[in-house]
């Protein structure tokens, strides 16, 4: 009886914290996803060939580098562009948008 009880409180305890969990779950996929879709649409015309020798996507030699600067240099570059990669990437999403498909980039060379 003590057991079942015990048992009891313990999932009642646990279901907040498990939707918890899987809200900030899905809203990471969905920014994610935001951020593939920018990528795919735009930043890929670049990062995924190479073009105007930009660091390819997945290659986790060329973005080491870079990722070693910390995201805020890395967003601002993004951001505001550095030599041949144009501000935004030439596009006009939004910042969080931006954010994400800089993310998904990373994410794509750990
Ligand atoms: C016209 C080609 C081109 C497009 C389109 C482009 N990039 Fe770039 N990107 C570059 C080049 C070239 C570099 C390398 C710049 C350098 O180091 O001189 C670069 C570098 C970067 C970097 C590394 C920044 C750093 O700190 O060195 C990030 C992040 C990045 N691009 C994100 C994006 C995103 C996000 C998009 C799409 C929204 C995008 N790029 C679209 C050419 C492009």
């Amino acid at each position: 009886m003590l057991k079942a009880l015990s048992l009891a409180l313990i999932s009642l305890a646990l279901i907040p914290a498990l939707s918890t969990a899987s809200d900030a779950v899905s809203t990471n996929a969905d920014s994610m996803l935001r951020g593939e879709k920018l990528y795919k649409s735009a930043c890929i015309a670049c990062h995924g060939t190479g073009a105007a020798n930009a660091p390819v996507l997945g290659n986790k030699k060329a973005w080491a580098p870079i990722i070693e600067q910390g995201m805020d240099k890395i967003i601002s570059v993004a951001l505001h562009g550095k030599g041949a990669m144009p501000a935004r990437g030439g596009t006009k999403a939004d910042d969080a948008t931006l954010r994400a498909a800089v993310e998904y980039m990373i994410s794509r060379a750990q």
